[in-house]
């Protein structure tokens, strides 16, 4: 069965990781726990990109050899997703060898097709990028991306016809409006393609560090050209019989690239055209999303402003912060990152919000019940229409639209919280029990359903907080059952066991004074 496909980009390890990479692998993981969520077999793949002239040149001044390098690095992204509980099932590399032996395959392939022929290139190449730039590019001479200084350089190259797709690709775009995403980024692209599209340079002869071009080992392929095989690399595309690796039929093509903007060109114009010319189906869609800024600047390293996730993690923990990175800006647009608004949010609406609302409700059904959840069954009247409540979420969900999930489910706990201090049923006498009931009930089922739909953003916080609720098993095998069952009828009851006992625990997030004052 084809499973639905997830990737982030393969990340440069000329650098350690930093929140902007933690950011589209978190959201690949949010999809990727939805999706599995839904029922549906997952793939997600993540990766590292460790070829090129930059990886070499930094090498080379850390007097280590490239291979230490990508080594060293690659390791800190893998294990950095470990901390971030990241729910990868393959972690590609592409100096693995069954990348560059796919890499090769396909660069002879088609070469004798003719899709690739040998040529000279000149024009204004940005190191720091590994990109070429035409004159008119340039911004006051220097690199549009980076700023930083261009040479001129000529080489011999062997160039990828990527004119040779400039209809096909228009008239994919048009007849699948679905795979530039977000809408409102379309446009740049469709635009880009029409102004007309020079073929690309996908070889080099300065560069060492890199896949040898087989059939003429002078040449090294060209990173961006190598890196985005990697998808299809992953999925199993020319691997060995009998190997271990997908079956492509069962993975291919990729249901969403997650990206960050500034690639967006290179996964909606260049790696199309390369499936086109491998004759290919085309992945679904190509999702860019926005960039973080930190306080209103950019985040670089000569400022000193790069935000180490790993700091975040320590000072509020894993699953805060990736709520704070969905909750602060909706998925697509640019943000800024700033510590003083993810305390903010952790203490009014994680601790004091949901926390508070599932200490009170566990406390009351605790010194009332003895923790006994009072009614096996149960319609919730805050949800409203259930059935279109989940619609909604599930509707967001698949459109990528993660910050509209985040505030649907902080609406209804907004909700809950004033429903409680309304009913207070701590002023509830022991004559008024079946209200009481009544009231807690209504608490604990919004908090199931909560935790269920919030577990994609906060696993290891929902797990804790389902067993706190007495459910037994994961919520990741268990939760998606509820939910469809929530769609099926509006009016459906959530039910509990007879005897299900809710456990008082450490609350689920401390408030927090903050280090930053
Ligand atoms: N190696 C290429 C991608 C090849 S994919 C076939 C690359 N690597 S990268 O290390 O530079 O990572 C780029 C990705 O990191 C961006 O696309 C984006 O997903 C993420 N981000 C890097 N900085 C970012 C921000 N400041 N904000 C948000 N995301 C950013 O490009």
């Amino acid at each position: 069965m084809k499973k639905f496909y997830i990737t982030t980009p393969i990340y440069y390890v000329n650098d350690v990781p930093h929140i902007g990479h933690a950011y589209t692998t978190i959201a690949a993981d949010v999809l990727a726990r939805w999706k599995r969520l839904s029922g549906q077999p997952t793939f997600f793949l993540t990766g590292t990109d460790e070829h090129g002239a930059k990886i070499a040149q930094v090498a080379e001044a850390a007097k280590i050899s490239p291979q230490q390098l990508v080594d060293q690095v690659s390791r800190k992204f893998s294990d950095l997703w470990t901390t971030l509980t990241i729910s990868n099932d393959d972690f590609i590399r592409t100096s693995e060898e069954r990348h560059v032996k796919v890499v090769q395959a396909i660069f002879e392939t088609l070469k004798k097709k003719g899709d690739i022929y040998k040529g000279f290139y000149e024009d204004w190449y940005c190191l720091s990028d590994e990109t070429y730039f035409s004159e008119a590019d340039l911004v006051d001479k220097k690199c549009p991306q980076c700023g930083r200084d261009v040479n001129k350089l000529k080489e011999e190259s062997y160039f990828f016809k990527l004119s040779k797709y400039e209809k096909p690709l228009l008239d994919f775009y048009a007849a699948h409006p679905a795979f530039l995403s977000p809408k409102n980024r379309a446009n740049e692209i469709i635009n880009f393609v029409k102004s007309g599209l020079r073929d690309l340079s996908v070889s080099r002869s300065r560069v060492k560090w890199g896949v040898p071009v087989p059939s003429d080992p002078a040449h090294v392929v060209y990173v961006w050209f190598d890196a985005l095989i990697n998808y299809v690399t992953a999925a199993g595309f020319k691997a060995e019989r009998g190997s271990s690796k997908p079956d492509f039929a069962d993975l291919w093509p990729a249901d969403v690239h997650l990206v960050g903007k500034e690639i967006f060109r290179f996964h909606a114009v260049i790696w199309p055209a390369m499936l086109m010319a491998l004759e290919l189906p085309l992945p679904l869609k190509v999702f860019a999303h926005g960039w973080w800024t930190v306080e209103g600047t950019k985040m670089s390293k000569s400022l000193g402003n790069v935000v180490d996730p790993h700091t975040m993690v320590a000072e509020y923990g894993v699953d805060p912060f990736r709520y704070f990175l969905f909750r602060e800006v909706p998925f697509g647009s640019d943000g800024d990152f700033s510590e003083k608004s993810l305390l903010g949010r952790y203490n009014s609406e994680l601790a004091n919000n949901l926390g508070n609302l599932v200490q009170r409700s566990v406390t009351i059904l605790v010194k009332n019940f003895d923790g006994v959840i009072p009614v096996t069954s149960h319609t919730s009247v805050l949800m409203g229409d259930g059935k279109a409540w989940v619609a909604g979420i599930r509707r967001d969900f698949e459109a990528l639209a993660f910050g509209d999930v985040l505030e649907s489910a902080f609406s209804l706990m907004i909700k809950t919280n004033k429903f409680i201090d309304e009913k207070a049923p701590w002023k509830l006498g022991i004559d008024q029990k079946k209200e009481l009931a009544q009231v807690l009930v209504e608490c604990v089922a919004v908090l199931k359903v909560l935790s269920v739909v919030l577990s994609p953003f906060m696993p290891t916080k929902m797990q804790e907080l389902w067993v706190g609720l007495g459910e037994k098993g994961l919520i990741e095998q268990e939760g998606g059952a509820l939910l469809a069952a929530l769609e099926r009828e509006p009016a459906f009851s959530i039910s509990f066991e007879a005897g299900q006992t809710v456990k008082k625990g450490d609350p689920l997030f401390m408030r927090k004074g903050g280090r930053w004052k």
